[in-house]
């Protein structure tokens, strides 16, 4: 009897955090169930009654819905509900940045969001924390992701090579002809009036394409091409080779010939 007089103050405490929400019981922190061992991906949040902490909605995941079956989204996402449905109480978690961030372990995220995902995994796997290193991608060298390839045509012909790179910051394209028998090269366009230079951004973000345009083919500008690209990371180059043929029917051969090999 003395013992349930002692516990009284203790049941009125309770009592008073059960006023928390309609639907939330007494909040008894033993009987809170316990966090996954592989820890939460999108981080804790206390429950709607404000008694045991919980994982959070993670990105993609629902959210809201009603009194103690409410979901919260983790630190940084945001509860959107559907604009046609707007009677409906369930949203989903969507990250409140958009932009891509680059992390201190070197890895490019699609948004904060993923980036703290990551960070929080790696704090559960006694990892190096993961933060914002910048904003938008990280820095990479460059890559060509299109070598030129072979051009065969014959003479007075219009014929041109292109080259595709990739690369943060967007790299620099140029052009080297390749001068035959020695290990020398020509930074392009020179002073040959058949023969023109051409760059643009694209087709994709942080990429940049060149062209080699020659008109009229002659035997002078026939040979390799080199596509350099250069940017802070560094730089990636690639070949590609004019060919000057005889009558438009070699290059029919040739392309027979090579089919052959394939
Ligand atoms: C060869 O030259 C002709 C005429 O200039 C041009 O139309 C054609 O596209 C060229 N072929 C190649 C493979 O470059």
């Amino acid at each position: 009897m003395k013992t349930l007089i002692f516990l009284l103050p203790v049941l009125t405490l309770l009592s008073v955090r059960v006023s928390a929400g309609p639907g939330c019981g007494p909040c008894v922190l033993d009987q809170c169930a316990s966090l996954p061992a592989e820890g939460c991906s999108a981080g804790t949040v206390p429950d709607s009654c404000g008694c045991c902490v919980v994982c959070a909605a993670a990105e993609g995941e629902l959210c809201g819905g009603r009194r103690a079956a409410a979901r919260r989204c983790g630190p940084g996402l945001e509860c959107v509900k559907s604009a046609e449905d707007k009677k409906s109480k369930l949203g989903v978690c969507v990250c409140k940045s958009n932009y891509e961030v680059c992390g201190t372990d070197g890895v490019t995220y699609k948004n904060g969001c993923a980036l703290k995902k990551a960070n929080l995994r790696a704090e559960t796997e006694g990892q190096e924390p993961i933060s914002v290193q910048n904003k938008g991608r990280c820095a990479s060298a460059p890559l060509i992701v299109t070598p030129p390839g072979e051009v065969y045509n014959v003479s007075g012909s219009q014929v041109y090579l292109s080259c595709e790179a990739v690369g943060v910051p967007t790299p620099v394209l140029t052009w080297k002809k390749v001068l035959s028998g020695t290990k020398r090269m020509e930074l392009l366009p020179g002073d040959r009036d058949n023969l023109a230079i051409q760059t643009r951004g694209g087709p994709e973000k942080h990429e940049v394409t060149g062209w080699v345009l020659i008109s009229p083919l002659t035997k002078e500008v026939e040979g390799s091409y080199e596509c350099h690209a250069t940017n802070s990371k560094g730089e990636a180059s690639a070949i590609g080779t004019i060919h000057l043929v005889e009558s438009l029917d070699d290059i029919a051969v040739k392309k027979v010939t090579k089919e052959d090999e394939l």
